[in-house]
């Protein structure tokens, strides 16, 4: 297969990472006899030092002309003064809105290695796979927002905005992955506060009476953050809005032991997928060969599986992941005794080296 991915290093960490997940799918085009032509192109606020803009023009081009996009971070104090009127992540937004990828998967998987690292119990649950679905190009993120002045009151609102379609899509997604999983999708929303979450709640509701073959319930977001924490496996698959999936996730992240840990995919109805880590730019780590590469590396695996439908290539990497923390290699964050460190650069290697010798 011949493939063009996009590669957006971005900030921090970002340049340091995705090389380790770039090193793993040449070594997969090597393995599989495919072409991967790799482009890279500015984003965020490496975008903003060169032309003032987090999402150059000619970065969005050559992303909508690809087959994929891996991306790593956007992000760091560099531009982080609160009233600047251009944030790098404005980068990231915008590339999201652009291509129309309205459906975030973060899967959430618990390596057994990794329950040390973890935040729940081990004699409660050891094993834990779920899948959330984050609503990634409207809501909250996108509405309208703005400051006021009333009678010398500074005030500020952003504004979470749903309609019927946007809600029916994404939750389409969940079922259709549900399908493929345990056969279950809960639905996320303040519906007993928020009137878009109302909204949501009936148009989850009615979608799900197309899949009567798949379990169906709502639940509050407050409540399930703390289910998810406690019983994170009552769930199989969850769909929610685009700031519950952001905070959720993070605190997910939690359960797999290490933001390092979990990587997405972002799909639309066309072409091209979207693939990132859910961690950020982690700007005091950079360029010190410390973090964790594998969320990028799982993403990669993410990207092959969803935009270039290499099913099997996605598996050799995940098996290569889970080989290499089974041989006891852990970067800094999921480090714990008896097992060896190794920086970013080496568990990109080690990984892309396992797979090699797994063929
Ligand atoms: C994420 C990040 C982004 C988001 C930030 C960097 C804008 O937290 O991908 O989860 O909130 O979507
Ligand atoms: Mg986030």
């Amino acid at each position: 297969m011949q493939a063009r991915i996009t590669v957006l290093p971005g900030d921090g960490i970002g340049p340091e990472v995705v090389a380790e997940a770039v090193k793993v799918l040449k070594k997969v085009a090597h393995i599989y006899e495919h072409e991967f032509v790799f482009e890279e192109a500015l984003i965020g606020g490496a975008a903003m030092d060169v032309s003032g803009n987090p999402l150059p023009d000619e970065t969005l081009q050559l992303c909508c002309e690809s087959d994929a996009i891996l991306l790593a971070a956007v992000g760091g104090p560099k531009w982080d003064d609160p009233t600047a009127s251009v944030r790098p992540e404005q980068g990231l937004l915008g590339l999201r809105k652009g291509l129309g990828v309205f459906a975030n998967l973060r899967p959430v998987k618990l390596y057994k290695q990794l329950l040390h690292a973890s935040t729940i119990k081990p004699e409660v649950i050891a094993d834990v796979d779920l899948l959330v679905v984050r609503e990634l190009t409207g809501g909250i993120y996108f509405g309208q927002r703005g400051r006021n002045n009333t009678d010398g009151v500074q005030g500020a609102y952003d504004t979470m905005f749903y309609t019927v379609p946007e809600v029916e899509r994404v939750v389409r997604v969940a079922f259709d992955l549900a399908r493929k999983r345990r056969k279950k999708v809960t639905s996320v929303d303040k519906a007993n506060v928020l009137e878009s979450s109302r909204l949501w709640r009936e148009t989850a509701s009615r979608v799900a009476k197309e899949y009567p073959d798949v379990e169906f319930d709502s639940m509050y977001v407050d409540i399930a953050a703390m289910r998810l924490v406690r019983y994170p496996n009552v769930f199989d698959v969850i769909v929610t809005g685009n700031m519950f999936g952001d905070i959720l996730t993070d605190e997910a992240s939690m359960i797999a032991g290490s933001m390092g840990m979990l990587p997405s995919g972002a799909i639309g109805a066309h072409k091209p997928g979207l693939f990132e880590p859910i961690h950020g730019s982690a700007p005091k780590y950079t360029g010190q060969n410390v973090v964790n590469p594998i969320a990028t590396i799982l993403s990669a695996a993410m990207l092959l599986r969803y935009s270039l439908e290499l099913e099997e290539e996605a598996q050799a990497i995940e098996d290569a992941v889970q080989a290499v923390l089974e041989e006891g290699h852990r970067t800094k964050d999921i480090r714990e005794k008896g097992t060896t460190l190794v920086g970013t650069w080496e568990m990109g290697s080690l990984i892309a080296d396992r797979m090699a010798n797994s063929e």
